[in-house]
């Protein structure tokens, strides 16, 4: 794959949520490359507060079933085509990462490892779009099922905070427009 060298300000402005992807694998290498550079996240105290479980290539199939299991009920009483329709949000995506973070008792704690960990979420999907690779930070209610939790063997004191679409796509969408400095910055004692 051509490496790309976006400037920081380029791949912050530029950088999309990818919703459709093509369907293109993702190589585990690119993944992983991407994962040992997002790592320099700050960080209070060192933490690194993650881990991640990543499904890329032919482990994809075994994840569709799971997102099968915990997305479509009574999906045995569908059609194939009506179920390959229902998994094409994802079967399509061309690799999986779920952030996974530790739940510290401790409310500060807890905060600043969900920030860091948000922080680290945010430079894979900077890097990857570097490489030309789309990602998409999703939450569905799924993250949580006990069924979902297992299957990822989390422990307990650990939650799934994202689940991390990466893949390739033919277009990128329009930006929704952001507010402006003076929208959102009060200047001190004015
Ligand atoms: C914490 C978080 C959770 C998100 N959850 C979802 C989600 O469940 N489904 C989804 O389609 N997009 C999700 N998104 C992506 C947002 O929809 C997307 O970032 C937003 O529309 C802005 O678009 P942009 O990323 O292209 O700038 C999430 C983003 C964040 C940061």
């Amino acid at each position: 794959m051509s490496e790309q060298f976006l400037s920081v300000r380029d791949a912050i402005i530029q950088r999309r949520s990818i919703k459709k992807f093509n369907g293109q694998p993702v190589d585990r290498e690119d993944l992983l490359e991407v994962i040992d550079d997002a790592v320099w996240a700050p960080n209070h105290g060192n933490r690194e507060p993650w881990r991640l479980v990543v499904a890329c290539g032919k482990e994809l199939y075994a994840l569709h079933d799971l997102l099968r299991d915990v997305t479509v009920p009574k999906w045995q009483e569908l059609s194939n085509e009506e179920l390959t329709k229902q998994m094409t949000k994802f079967t399509l995506a061309g690799g999986y990462a779920f952030i996974i973070v530790p739940e510290d008792a401790r409310q500060k704690e807890r905060l600043e490892d969900y920030a860091a960990a948000s922080i680290f979420i945010q430079n894979i999907q900077l890097l990857a779009w570097d490489r030309g690779i789309g990602s998409c930070w999703k939450t569905p209610a799924f993250l949580d099922q006990p069924k979902f939790r297992e299957a990822l063997e989390v422990q307990p004191g650990e939650r799934v905070i994202a689940m991390l679409q990466v893949g390739y796509f033919d277009e990128v969408p329009k930006g929704k427009e952001r507010k402006k400095s003076e929208d959102i910055v009060t200047i001190y004692g004015q």
